[in-house]
């Protein structure tokens, strides 16, 4: 296809939408559907460039899931089937003996600043400049300090790339909002003093979407029969064992946490990112939870690094969003971790009870009927 002329850069957002429907060459049908889903150009705009429209994914409510003692509705945004019945099933399941357990770390994030060239001994300089250098950190993020988080530490680390490179690291509570904005500037803002403290020239400023300085888990017990325990408790230690099943295991994980991530407008690819190279950590990539079994008593755990937020960016402006976090109560970032966390093993625990039951693909044919019939009438 030609390029668009004038580019969509400088047309206006209507402009865009006509385009996109011509050049897509849309159906009647498909362009009523596009007009209806999500009209708001002026906010697409606002939240990515070249905005044509939107593309809405479903969007379904798991209910009953009781964390901490509490119940959610949860939102949760997929195109896929299954999840929301999934998490509904557990969630039913797990009532019966009180529901999950669940908590998460201080949400500390870490911004980055590769050096190249600093000087050989540029660990006894940041000591001897730390408290300016501190100082000057928290001045920056005083709106951040005056809301309980802010500045918690800075250190340096050498890498060994053969070519002399440090990297500053400074982590900062970064309470409800994801921070990537904040700690982006803030790194780039300190460079400077970093350079003539260490030495070198900045080669990269910029904040690690590795989010294991806050980790989130999540815990039940469930009450089934001994036999179910027993292959669910397999099941999971065959995901510690064998890569290419944790791949799939953790994959039905991230059904849950990365549909509820989508459903409050954050940062789905940050978290994935995070959560994949956390499975990865021993040097072996492994399932992110365990269960096991005694009898009838089936226990779960699971840990993940969660940096979700529930202020700022998208999530701020994202009505449908908004209207996500305001139906779990508004949590703060820890509490939208915790609920997240047992999300993902209230997912896994679906999984695994299917597949070491009946399979998955009884309740997924049902659906397949209803799917084909839709589409004979919307070709
Ligand atoms: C499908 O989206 C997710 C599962 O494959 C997860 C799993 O195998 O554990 C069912």
């Amino acid at each position: 296809m030609d390029k668009p002329d004038p580019p969509l850069r400088k047309r206006s957002p209507e402009d865009r939408r006509s385009w996109w429907l011509q050049a897509s060459a849309a159906s009647a049908g498909q362009t009523s559907f596009f007009q209806g889903s999500g009209a708001d150009l002026e906010l697409a705009d606002l939240l990515v460039e070249n905005a044509v429209g939107w593309m809405p994914v479903p969007l379904g409510v798991a209910s009953g899931l009781i964390v901490n003692g509490k119940s959610y509705e949860v939102p949760l945004a997929t195109e896929e089937p299954s999840v929301v019945a999934a998490v509904s099933f557990a969630a039913s399941v797990a009532a019966r003996s009180g529901g999950f357990t669940a908590g998460a770390a201080d949400p500390v994030m870490r911004a980055q600043v590769f050096l190249e060239g600093a000087f050989s001994d540029a660990e006894t300089r940041l000591e001897a400049h730390r408290s300016s250098l501190e100082a000057e950190a928290r001045a920056h993020l005083a709106s951040m300090e005056s809301r309980g988080g802010g500045f918690r530490r800075l250190s340096l680390a050498r890498l060994d790339l053969g070519i002399d490179v440090v990297v500053v690291r400074i982590d900062v509570d970064v309470r409800d909002a994801m921070g990537a904005n904040l700690l982006n500037t803030l790194a780039e803002a300190l460079s400077p003093s970093f350079e003539k403290a260490l030495g070198g020239k900045k080669l990269m400023a910029i904040l690690s979407n590795d989010a294991s300085l806050r980790p989130a888990w999540a815990e039940v017990t469930l009450v089934v029969e001994a036999e179910r325990a027993r292959r669910i408790a397999l099941a999971s230690a065959v995901a510690m064992h064998d890569p290419q099943r944790a791949v799939t295991h953790n994959k039905g994980i991230m059904n849950g946490v990365a549909a509820l991530a989508l459903a409050t407008a954050n940062d789905t690819r940050a978290l994935e990112a995070a959560i994949h190279s956390f499975a990865s950590a021993s040097g072996v990539y492994r399932g992110l939870s365990r269960w096991t079994a005694e009898g009838e008593v089936l226990k779960g755990r699971i840990d993940l690094p969660l940096a979700l937020a529930t202020v700022g960016g998208s999530v701020g402006l994202h009505p449908t969003a908004r209207m996500a976090l305001q139906l779990l109560g508004n949590p703060d970032s820890r509490r939208f971790c915790s609920l997240a966390a047992a999300l993902g093993l209230a997912q896994n625990f679906s999984a695994l009870n299917a597949l070491t039951g009946d399979g998955i693909q009884k309740g997924h044919m049902a659906l397949h009927g209803r799917r084909a019939a839709w589409q004979e009438k919307n070709p």
